[in-house]
């Protein structure tokens, strides 16, 4: 992304930002955003809205008539926000979801920080370049279409994307074969496709609290030291990360996902760069208070 080192400039001195969703109260986004707020110097804050279907309009009207600066987007407003947007960034086209807008001189711009945000966290904390890699995604379903759209962007040598619905995974890898070698096959064709594996994503909700006993693959089929990579931050680390360490495999949880989709999202309102770190505290530090 190109940042300009300027500012970009309130209505009213004050930047007012947020995040839309039902259910909102345990959303971690204001601290993170409050916290970054506070860091990078700028006067604003960062609030939670909770906004039922019914009132999305509203609640987009709304924003605009009181000067936001943008908004984050979250469950289940993510793919109807779009027939409210002025403008569609490439991302949230090629994805069909919005998960940050940006309201400039009134006019309501759509973006999908999600995917590209993973990819940033994967090469910050993971992996120096996908490049040339072969590339695994299990899960079929929305996180899967927006790291899937993001993963192509840097030219993997292969993606292959397994699902326990084998229709959905091959769906998935139609609407992206324009930007790469992407295929989608049944889970159970794990054992073949992970003997290639360099990198493995699981994007599936199996291993999440509180099942946090199970994995999406068995253990067996995955390779000794590749890279493996878990959406999920409830646990930090799930049960797929701690089993893959036993075979000497870099890991990587989700954390720094949901941290850089921020970042990216704070960066495309203010267009300062964002203190990603001082953002990580800030979401640690809340799990334990
Ligand atoms: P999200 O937006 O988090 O991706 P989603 O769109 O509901 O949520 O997609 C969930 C994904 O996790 C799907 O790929 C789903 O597989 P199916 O398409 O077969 O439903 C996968 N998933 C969820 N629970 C699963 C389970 N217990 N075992 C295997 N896959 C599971």
């Amino acid at each position: 992304m190109n940042l300009t080192t300027e500012l970009a400039r309130p209505v009213s001195g004050y930047y007012l930002l947020g995040v839309i969703g039902n259910p909102i109260a345990h959303s971690k986004s204001p601290v993170m955003h409050n916290t970054a707020l506070q860091e990078a110097g700028v006067q604003g804050a960062y609030v939670p809205l909770h906004v039922e279907p019914e009132h999305l309009q509203a609640a987009v009207m709304g924003m605009k008539a009181m000067n936001f600066r943008g908004f984050n987007v979250t469950i289940p407003h993510k793919v109807d926000i779009l027939s409210y947007m002025d403008e569609l960034d490439e991302s949230a086209r090629f994805i069909g979801a919005v998960n940050t807008v940006v309201i400039e001189q009134g006019r309501l711009i759509g973006y999908n920080t999600d995917g590209v945000g993973y990819v940033r966290s994967l090469k910050e904390e993971a992996v120096s370049t996908i490049e040339g890699k072969h590339v695994v995604v299990i899960g079929a379903g929305g996180a899967a279409r927006g790291i899937v759209y993001a993963l192509l962007l840097e030219r993997p040598q292969s993606l292959t994307i397994l699902n326990r619905t084998a229709e959905k995974a091959e769906e998935l890898a139609k609407d992206f074969k324009v930007l790469g070698n992407v295929n989608g096959y049944s889970i159970d064709s794990a054992e073949q496709v992970l003997a290639q594996a360099d990198i493995l994503i699981n994007t599936t909700s199996v291993g999440m609290h509180p099942h946090t006993d199970q994995t999406p693959v068995s253990i067996q089929h995955i390779p000794e030291g590749i890279v493996v990579s878990d959406l999920i931050y409830n646990p930090l680390e799930t049960k797929l990360l701690t089993d893959s360490k036993h075979k000497n495999c870099i890991t990587h949880g989700g954390l720094g996902m949901f941290v850089y989709q921020g970042a990216i999202a704070f960066e495309h309102w203010l267009h300062v760069q964002a203190p990603v770190e001082a953002m990580r505290r800030a979401v640690l530090a809340s799990f334990t208070s």
